[in-house]
């Protein structure tokens, strides 16, 4: 059995408001129903593993046992060419445990000073897994990955992380100056999520 069951509630491990915002909007009209882990006292977990999908598997074992449901939780970042890959999985952490968006940000920035635009390519990646349990041995796994180009300054008020340095070319602004919908559409979480739901069995 892959898919979730009709109206089962799925608890949401993650405590960053804006990807809880996010993934609220993308499963609004799905049967599903998700909890995010601080509404249900779950504690959050260190993510000690060493790739997107490791750290995304042990958040959502970490919420599913304290909590006894089903769980999704994603791990997502930023990778920068430049940077050889940098922040990657430490993109929450780039400036230091407990770092701001505004900080990472401008850590970023402040690494890529004198490179120039056609150099600054970067991608935005998301890992976004379901446990049916914590003792799942089969957990589904679902990716997503947004190309673009780190700005030189930021723009944009939408969104959060790095969302104004982060253009998006077929778009020609940055992913905080997107509406919801329309980074929700083309985002590396969005593709993943929509992925996820259809391997639940939910419509896309
Ligand atoms: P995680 O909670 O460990 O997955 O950390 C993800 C981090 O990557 C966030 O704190 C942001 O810094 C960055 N990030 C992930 N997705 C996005 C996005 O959609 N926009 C901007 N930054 C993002």
């Amino acid at each position: 059995m892959s898919g979730a069951r009709r109206g089962e509630s799925i608890v949401l491990a993650s405590n960053n408001i804006g990807k809880v915002r996010e993934i609220n909007e993308l499963l609004k009209t799905e049967r599903i129903r998700v909890l995010p882990q601080g509404e249900l006292g779950v504690p959050e977990t260190e993510e000690t593993g060493l790739t997107f999908v490791e750290n995304a598997i042990i958040k959502a074992r970490g919420a599913a046992r304290h909590s006894g449901l089903a769980a999704i939780a994603d791990d997502s970042g930023i990778e920068v060419d430049a940077l050889n890959g940098a922040p990657g999985i430490y993109s929450a952490r780039f400036a230091g445990v407990g770092a701001s968006d505004s900080e990472n940000l401008e850590k970023l920035l402040e690494a890529l000073r004198g490179v120039p635009q056609d150099e600054r390519t970067a991608r935005f990646q998301c890992l976004m897994v379901y446990l049916r349990h914590s003792e799942d041995p089969t957990p589904l796994i679902c990716q997503g990955t947004w190309e673009g180009r780190i700005l030189l300054t930021p723009r944009g008020e939408n969104g959060f992380g790095y969302d104004p340095v982060f253009y998006v070319p077929g778009e020609d602004c940055s992913a905080a100056e997107l509406p919801a919908a329309t980074k929700n559409r083309l985002s590396h979480r969005g593709q993943a999520l929509r992925a996820l739901v259809r391997c639940l069995g939910g419509a896309d």
